[in-house]
């Protein structure tokens, strides 16, 4: 049976391809899912890919990804910054995971350069917009196989 990644996604990155196009590109959502689809078949994976403006739905998510899932690829958006339920779920639940983002968030606000998810991450991509998500499924593929 082919392992399952989870690839969840945080608030506001369903308005993507119209959200701030020039920090986030015109890439949506739905063209994201379609290439890790592509891109986790190639790898032998399963993909599970959903989104939610709401925290405590993403902790209830990470909590199934870590019953029934192999790894995670997370791009928590803003609660990245602030969320120490995140940062607890993803500890509880022991679950190899890769946080994401589309923009480099070192090159913009203070704020965004403090991460509540990376200390539990095994490592963190950022900047290479959507690409971002092909190098982290290649990563996991990399680190415990398919
Ligand atoms: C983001 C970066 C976050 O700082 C921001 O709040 C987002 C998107 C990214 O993918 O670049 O919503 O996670």
């Amino acid at each position: 049976m082919p392992a399952t990644l989870f690839i969840l996604n945080g608030p506001n990155l369903n308005r993507l391809g119209t959200r701030e196009p020039d920090t986030y590109g015109r890439t949506t959502l739905a063209d994201i899912e379609a290439q890790c689809r592509a891109t986790g078949a190639r790898h032998g994976f399963d993909i599970v890919f959903r989104q939610s403006n709401s925290e405590g739905t993403l902790v209830d998510w990470i909590q199934e990804a870590g019953d029934v899932a192999r790894g995670l690829i997370l791009n928590p958006a803003a609660y990245t910054h602030t969320s120490v339920a995140l940062h607890d779920a993803i500890r509880t639940a022991g679950i190899a995971t890769v946080e994401v983002h589309l923009s480099n968030v070192f090159a913009r606000e203070a704020f965004r350069h403090h991460s509540y998810v990376s200390p539990v991450a095994l490592g963190v991509i950022c900047g290479f917009g959507a690409k971002g998500y092909d190098l982290a499924i290649e990563a996991l593929a990399h680190k415990i196989g398919a």
